[in-house]
């Protein structure tokens, strides 16, 4: 199986993500591993499965990666989309939570750039959650990235 990664990350947190995600995916098969500005010559035809990730900024991807995103070449490979985002239980008041909650995250905005591609998109979407904007992760989200990745290439049955 062939796997490529692109993910952006704003203070470290998704990276750490992307990596345990790629750890994961070398037991599957042939990774390839790109930050966003990195990507623009990818060939999603050359995969099985592409994985994309992005902070979570103003309920939306970054720039590059919705950029990314919008230009890929259309193509029908499996693709799956995550992001890292506040840990609701962090954010005070409690209204707020409401108001991030309902706004959306960007695993759902690449999912539908995806779609809009004609990749089937995977699910669950990669959900991973930072206790403050700049982190630390939520303990635990690293193992449940890895998680994550043996379920949407297939390898494990969906939660
Ligand atoms: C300008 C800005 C906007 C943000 N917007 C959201 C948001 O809409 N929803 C959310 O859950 N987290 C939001 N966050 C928290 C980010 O998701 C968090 O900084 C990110 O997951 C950290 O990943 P990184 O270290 O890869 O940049 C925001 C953070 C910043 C700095």
């Amino acid at each position: 199986m062939r796997i490529a990664i692109i993910y952006d990350s704003v203070f470290g947190n998704t990276a750490h993500i992307a990596e345990a995600i790629g750890r994961s995916a070398h037991s599957l098969g042939e990774v390839t591993m790109l930050p966003v500005r990195d990507a623009h010559s990818l060939d999603p035809a050359a995969f099985d499965l592409l994985v994309i990730g992005s902070p979570t900024r103003g309920f939306a991807p970054t720039p590059a990666i919705a950029e990314f995103t919008a230009s890929l070449a259309t193509g029908t490979t499996r693709a799956a989309a995550f992001d890292t985002r506040l840990d609701p239980d962090h954010i005070q008041p409690a209204p707020l939570r409401w108001v991030i909650q309902v706004g959306g995250y960007a695993a759902n905005r690449i999912a539908e750039g995806l779609r809009h591609r004609g990749y089937e998109v995977v699910e669950p979407h990669g959900d991973f959650l930072v206790e403050a904007a700049e982190g630390p992760l939520k303990p635990g989200e690293i193992e449940r990235a890895e998680a994550w990745l043996r379920q949407v290439a297939g390898s494990s049955p969906a939660a």
